[in-house]
């Protein structure tokens, strides 16, 4: 029914992932796989409604009415189980915005800010663009699998300094959905020493393989009292053009703390498609949303079968959440320059630089975005076996 074969040309309609290459690979050809969004085209329903407004002729100020908070809350107990009133929603436009709007109302210039690195980059840049300082709680690798250092994470937040923990979940870029016993752990350290826990969970319908994503806020009132859940339809359906985003706080001070910022910066309007776009997608987008996610199983699958027989030296942990796959590429005993360099000159990949999540914690690794058709996929990877090759064999 949806066609996620069909390669469609991206380049030329300004776009990050396609039309930046020259400038971030310094060459313009490489097969992106890098920037979070994915090649394939958007729900019908979404395209139909946003044509159907773009053919009336004009484009004023226009408001989001209330079916647009009624749309979240819907999705969110179809596809969460997590009930949430109305009057907790408010319009954001973009979760990264919005988690910097967030630092700005909840900490002062100087105080700590809690990430987890390898983490998002802009987790890191919103912290010391805005004065703040940034506070590493590195996640540690046991049996394959990443996880909280919960005693760092203790130790951290007992110092008075440190204000805020802003959290990933689902973590990119390591695909982890964090368990109900790690987010109640995590919980737990943080409210005992008064972090305020900001959510950033725009992956969270992501999830793959069956698993079942957990809303942080959702736990218990206490969680829901003591964090901002940030989310988003941009990453589910591929919308990200839009910058449309919301956040969902039960906790009336902290909401009207953040609204007040919000809206004293004027950012709360949005652009005339914002509530269109939504609505689409939330009300009639989730067949879509389920098969796109068994394609993206298919490419992982593919990508780890690869791997495992094509590829000595390279290796990676089937995310449980998200199209990102955090590839390791250690044994092969390259520094992270050779190792970019090799991708991009000799295979011919653009994927995102393991260090620009965390200057040690990336060190070895590549972040490749699978959200593309199988064919771009395979080649991406045969380019890597067969420059590996050629490398190794001399
Ligand atoms: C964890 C995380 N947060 C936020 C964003 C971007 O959000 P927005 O485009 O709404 O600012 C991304 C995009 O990759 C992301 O991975």
């Amino acid at each position: 029914m949806y066609d996620f074969d069909k390669i469609i040309d991206r380049s030329g309609t300004d776009t990050f992932k396609f039309d930046l290459r020259e400038k971030v690979f310094n060459k313009r050809d490489v097969i992106p796989l890098w920037v979070a969004d994915m090649d394939f085209a958007a729900p019908p329903a979404v395209v139909e409604a946003v044509k159907r407004r773009a053919e009336h002729p004009v484009y004023g100020y226009t408001l989001r009415p209330e079916s647009f908070n009624i749309s979240i809350k819907n999705w969110l107990k179809r596809r969460h189980d997590w009930d949430v009133d109305t009057s907790w929603i408010s319009f954001t436009p973009g979760v990264v915005p919005a988690l910097a709007l967030s630092l700005l109302a909840f900490s002062d210039p100087g105080d700590g800010i809690i990430i987890q690195p390898p983490v998002y980059p802009p987790f890191h840049s919103i912290v010391t663009d805005n004065d703040r300082e940034l506070v590493y709680n590195p996640l540690v690798m046991s049996d394959g699998k990443y996880r909280i250092n919960f005693e760092e994470l203790e130790r951290l937040a007992s110092k008075k300094e440190n204000k805020i923990l802003v959290f990933s979940s689902p973590h990119n870029p390591v695909g982890r959905l964090w368990s109900k016993e790690e987010l109640t752990r995590l919980g737990e350290i943080c409210f005992r020493h008064k972090v305020l826990v900001l959510s950033d969970e725009i992956h969270s319908d992501l999830a793959v393989y069956g698993n079942r994503h957990i809303p942080f806020a959702s736990i218990s009132k206490e969680f829901a009292n003591g964090s901002i859940t940030f989310m988003a339809p941009s990453k589910t359906f591929n919308i990200a053009g839009f910058g449309t985003s919301y956040i969902v706080c039960e906790n009336s001070d902290l909401r009207e703390k953040f609204k007040h910022i919000l809206n004293g910066l004027h950012l709360n309007m949005g652009t005339l498609f914002s509530g269109v776009i939504l609505e689409a997608a939330y009300d009639h987008g989730a067949d879509w949303l389920d098969a796109m996610l068994k394609y993206i199983e298919g490419n992982i699958d593919f990508v780890h079968d690869f791997t495992e027989s094509e590829l000595p030296g390279i290796t990676f942990t089937k995310p449980e959440a998200t199209y990102l796959l955090w590839l390791d590429f250690r044994e092969l005993g390259w520094d992270q320059d050779k190792l970019n360099s090799f991708l991009i000159n000799k295979a011919n990949v653009g994927f995102n630089n393991g260090i620009l999540f965390g200057k040690e914690e990336g060190k070895g690794f590549m972040r490749m975005n699978v959200g593309s058709s199988r064919v771009v996929i395979q080649k991406a990877m045969e380019n890597i076996k067969k420059a590996l090759d050629k490398e190794i064999k001399g």
